[in-house]
């Protein structure tokens, strides 16, 4: 079983934001950062995520001594999410990143197709399955939002690990049963988006897991943010830890939009959240229904 870093830095955003030289420096930041492995895809900003990455790893070598890359598979601009769409998904993926060998490698937001469709001889999980026996890649995830198509996916026990976002996090338990499930069958778990994209970091996002919340979630993220505030606990922290603390969790995998970002999780991560908080938390009873639901 793959064992993850707790922390897997997130680099979804990385080639959508800064000038050439930020987002050359961001990536040579998180390559070298000791906080934990890297997470991208094929289609994070358009490839340029891998494309960045690989120009990085080559001015610097290769990765650290121990440290590690992950990726996934996407589907194609028409949404073709086939068998010969993995395979050359993972040609891309690999020619960009300067790569020939990966620890995991994801079906990613399979949404474009139906679980029979994913399933299938000629479909997107024999394809990664092929590739691993081939020894191209160490692992197969399912990495999604959907807490229903996860946890199909999840039970088809197929899969090495799981990839869920958004849905395990301070003010969202949905994705506790396909966890639970996950974890029976020895599958390694990343839980991302602890902040939920943002909101339970910085207070000025206005979406939940990229969606506008109902007044009365909004009003639960609220209640949380004074909770924390009344034992003296910064929310950011209190976010992060949720997951970090889980051992239902084997990885927290956080989005780093900048090398700023990048310093404040060294920081975050140090944060001692007492337990008492944690358990007010849960004194607040079951949340209501995310966005996400
Ligand atoms: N389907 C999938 O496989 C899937 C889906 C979602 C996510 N993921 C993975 O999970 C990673 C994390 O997702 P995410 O970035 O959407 O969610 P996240 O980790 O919950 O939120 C990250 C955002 O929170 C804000 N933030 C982080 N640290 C902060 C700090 N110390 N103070 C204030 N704000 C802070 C930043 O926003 P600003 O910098 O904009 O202020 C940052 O972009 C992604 O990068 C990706 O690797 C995978």
């Amino acid at each position: 079983m793959l064992r993850p870093t707790p922390i897997t830095l997130g680099a979804s955003s990385l080639g959508a934001r800064g000038d050439a030289d930020e987002i050359a420096a961001l990536a040579d930041a998180l390559l070298a950062s000791e906080l934990g492995d890297v997470d991208t895809s094929n289609n994070y900003a358009g490839g340029r995520s891998e494309a960045e990455l690989g120009l990085a790893l080559a001015r610097r070598g290769g990765l650290r001594p121990g440290g590690r890359l992950y990726s996934k598979a996407d589907a194609d601009a028409e949404g073709r999410f086939d068998g010969d769409r993995v395979r050359r998904s993972i040609e891309e993926s690999l020619g960009r990143l300067g790569l020939d060998h990966l620890p995991i490698y994801h079906l990613h937001d399979p949404y474009t197709i139906t679980l029979q469709e994913g399933m299938a001889a000629d479909g997107p999980v024999a394809a990664l399955l092929q590739l691993r026996d081939e020894g191209v890649i160490d692992a197969i995830g399912i990495a999604a939002g959907q807490t229903q198509l996860v946890h199909d996916y999840v039970l088809t026990g197929a899969f090495d690990a799981v990839l869920t976002h958004n849905r395990f996090t301070l003010v969202d338990r949905q994705a506790l049963p396909l966890i639970r499930d996950a974890r029976e069958r020895g599958m390694t778990v990343f839980n991302a988006a602890p902040f939920g994209g943002g909101i339970l970091a910085n207070g000025t996002a206005e979406t939940y897991g990229y969606r506008s919340p109902s007044a009365e979630f909004r009003a639960h993220i609220e209640a949380l943010r004074a909770l924390a505030r009344e034992h003296g606990v910064d929310l950011a922290a209190a976010a992060l830890h949720f997951s970090l603390r889980s051992s239902l969790v084997d990885s927290t995998v956080v989005g780093i939009s900048s090398r700023a970002r990048l310093d404040q999780l060294a920081e975050l991560v140090e944060v001692e959240v007492p337990e008492e908080f944690f358990d007010a938390v849960e004194a607040m009873g079951e949340p209501p229904a995310s966005p996400n639901d």
